[in-house]
């Protein structure tokens, strides 16, 4: 047992600043590290570009009670993600909640104003959001917050930056940032164009880390994301910063996997961990990059012999505390656990390589693909070809390009942890947590010759492989499948998960019925419904209708779980699943959607009559849409209401937690 110094550290970010000098914070709101690292890339700019003094800062890490405080001439940058259906990450909640949902003023630390209404008239802020079109909420969390801010007296320095995931995210930021400069350097009484001419191509000049190899061998990181937190007389707790590394126990096809497709079933072993979870949680899995991957860029690299040599990484600026994984690691652990090398990289990057480029015809080519959107987009961006690959087509096979270890510790971000839908209930499997996840493969249509692999459901897949070649999980620190996996742990494949918890959820009265639509892995969270309700039943507690409308191809290839369910389901009075089938040879196409227009008077019963719940989850761009507007049909065909009145009637039963969505891209 390792006992960790608690070290306590400030929660006044006002004071830091005062300490270290700095003028400019630049605050996110980070569930996978998006937005943290542009929030880094911001601060980064501002001290090269503008000589600003600038500090990053996690939300939950500060008081955000002392924003009144912050002076006057001094700027707070939020970055800030939206979450789900609107939500705020989790490192973002208490700010929220006090700032946003509390129905009151919040109460700031000083309230010395003349407008005693007003406590933020100090404020000078910038925000950026990062969010998703497909969702409804898009980017609501960043908006809310910028009214709030304003409805409390602060000013808003530029206008607000909105990033679309679904569209092109980095291409957002990048065409919002340079008018925000413009007017931060306004507000600041910087002159932009200095800054925009003179330094702006030495941008390797003022780093955020420095990596140098060493020596020291008394201990290494090979992956962990940190060490866990152990305090006298507690337990661990963990979470998105300290996730649990959880066996791996079970690891099956979870249907008859064709060539090119092909899902799993796994079990994680929570025992021991502390870790509770309710059916519809999620849990979140870090993968690492293939070896392939790692191989590829440390040959590109001029790497390949010195991938175990040692190195650490340090902060330039002593106000930084936070390093971006645990050093002393070596070059292989860095580019294999840590970076995500296996996404394509930002264009930014690419034009920053300009400098480093091994020819003439290299240069151009950086030069091109990091100015021109059109060039990115179809060599890198759609084509999705990983950081070694782009590479070695700009500088071509075989070549080596030198490029400096800490620039790509800061232009790569770190590898983002995948969230799966938990399948499994707490109530019948308290101490493993089971995932369904699809193996994800495809040519992209701007590079139909190339294959791409989904980098954590083809990690999951080796560790599949490797499980099921063994026979057993053995203990073995590092192991390569097909597509070259490596896994962290000396006791087995284990991999670093948490759990996060969700808002789709049964409903508390077990009595109410429920209509579950998962065509595909959408399924997943309602295998996890259903073992709830069949040990309910099983307690003799009143379970009411149970009805799950599933969709796959065809019987025999793809039907998920389909030994399971009537087992599962013979406590439940009144459960079935009622199965549209899109490719069954001699049936016509058939989608969830139709089925429910079959069986629209049960649904109508079930929602409106009996007060039950209306579920969906799986595909958020078209499935989920549709299922939506055949509900809306079916209010209106059984409920003899108007389209408008339909339409209002289905909003307000989402508005009263009746109709949950679990949809991801
Ligand atoms: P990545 O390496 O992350 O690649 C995915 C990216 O590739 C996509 O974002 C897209 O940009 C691109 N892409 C994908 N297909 C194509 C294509 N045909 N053409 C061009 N580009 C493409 N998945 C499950 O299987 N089961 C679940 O239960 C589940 N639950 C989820 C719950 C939530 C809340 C969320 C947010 C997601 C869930 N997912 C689930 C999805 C899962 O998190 C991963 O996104 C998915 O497994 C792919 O991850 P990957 O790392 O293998 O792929
Ligand atoms: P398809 O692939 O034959 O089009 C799980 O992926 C199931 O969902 C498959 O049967 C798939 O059918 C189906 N599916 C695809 N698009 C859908 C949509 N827009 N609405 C409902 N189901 C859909």
């Amino acid at each position: 047992l390792k006992i960790n110094k608690v070290v306590k550290k400030t929660r006044d970010f006002v004071q830091k600043m005062k300490e270290t000098d700095k003028t400019v914070i630049f605050f996110y709101g980070s569930q996978t590290g998006t937005a943290e690292d542009y929030a880094a890339r911001l601060a980064k700019e501002g001290t090269q570009r503008y000589n600003l003094k600038t500090m990053t800062a996690d939300l939950e890490d500060y008081d955000m009670n002392l924003l009144d405080t912050l002076p006057s001439d001094h700027l707070a940058v939020f970055v800030l993600a939206t979450y789900g259906e609107g939500e705020p990450t989790d490192n973002a909640v208490d700010f929220w909640e006090h700032l946003v949902s509390g129905e009151d003023v919040p109460e700031f630390s000083i309230g010395d104003y003349e407008d005693s209404d007003k406590p933020l008239t100090n404020l000078h802020f910038v925000l950026f959001g990062l969010g998703n079109k497909t969702y409804e909420h898009y980017n609501s969390v960043c908006r809310r917050v910028e009214e709030r801010f304003m409805q409390l007296g602060a000013s808003r320095i530029g206008d607000r930056g909105e990033g679309d995931d679904d569209g092109s995210l980095e291409e957002d930021f990048l065409s919002w940032k340079d008018d925000m400069w413009k007017a931060v350097c306004d507000f600041m009484g910087i002159d932009f164009f200095a800054g925009s001419t003179g330094p702006r191509q030495a941008t390797y000049k003022i780093q955020e880390y420095t990596a140098e190899e060493v020596k020291e061998l008394k201990k290494v990181y090979h992956g962990e994301h940190q060490e866990p937190k152990f305090m006298l007389g507690s337990r661990p707790t963990y979470d998105s910063k300290n996730p649990f590394a959880a066996p791996i126990s079970v690891s099956r096809g979870a249907f008859s996997a064709t060539a090119d497709r092909s899902c799993l079933h796994m079990e994680v072993d929570i025992s021991g961990s502390g870790i509770t979870y309710q059916a519809g949680d999620h849990i979140a899995i870090w993968p690492v990059n293939a070896e392939q991957e790692v191989e590829k860029l440390a040959k590109v690299l001029g790497l390949t012999d010195k991938l175990d040599t040692v190195l650490t990484v340090s902060n330039t600026d002593p106000a930084s505390t936070k390093l971006p994984f645990p050093v002393p690691t070596t070059y292989r652990t860095v580019l294999r656990n840590y970076i995500d090398i296996t996404a394509p990289p930002s264009r930014g990057f690419i034009g920053q390589l300009t400098t480093f480029a091994p020819s003439e015809e290299a240069t151009k080519t950086f030069a091109l693909w990091g100015q021109d959107k059109e060039a990115f987009r179809i060599n890198v961006a759609d084509a999705r070809r990983s950081l070694g690959t782009t590479l070695e087509k700009i500088i071509g096979p075989g070549k080596t390009m030198e490029i400096p270890f800490d620039l790509l510790i800061e232009s790569v971000p770190r590898i983002q942890a995948r969230y799966y839908s938990i399948s499994s209930s707490a109530k019948a499997h308290p101490t493993s947590i089971h995932l369904t996840a699809v193996v994800l493969n495809y040519k992209p249509s701007v590079a139909p010759e190339e294959t791409v692999y989904g980098l954590a459901t083809n990690f999951l897949h080796n560790c599949h492989g490797y499980i099921n070649q063994s026979g057993a999980v053995e203990p073995k620190y590092e192991i390569s499948g097909p597509r070259g996996a490596h896994i962290i742990g000396d006791h087995g494949v284990k991999v670093p998960i948490y759990v996060r918890h969700s808002n789709f959820k049964l409903p508390r009265n077990a009595a109410l019925p429920v209509v579950m639509i998962g065509p595909g892995t959408g399924v997943a969270p309602f295998r996890g419904f259903i073992q709830d309700r069949a040990q309910d039943a099983k307690n003799g507690k009143k379970v009411g209708a149970t009805v799950l409308f599933f969709g796959c191809r065809r019987e025999d290839e793809d039907y998920l779980y389909k030994d399971e369910w009537p087992e599962l389901m013979k406590d439940i009075e009144g459960a079935q699943v009622i199965t549209a089938l899109s490719r069954q040879p001699g049936v016509a196409k058939t989608y969830v959607q139709h089925k429910m227009d079959e069986h629209k008077e049960l649904i109508w019963d079930l929602i409106h009559k009996q007060g039950g719940y209306f579920y969906v989850c799986g595909d958020a761009k078209n499935m989920a849409r549709e299922v939506n507007h055949k509900l809306i049909e079916i209010a209106m065909s059984c409920g003899g209401m108007t389209e408008e009145k339909a339409t209002t009637y289905v909003k307000e039963l989402r508005g009263r937690g009746r109709y949950e969505e679990d949809v991801w891209l």
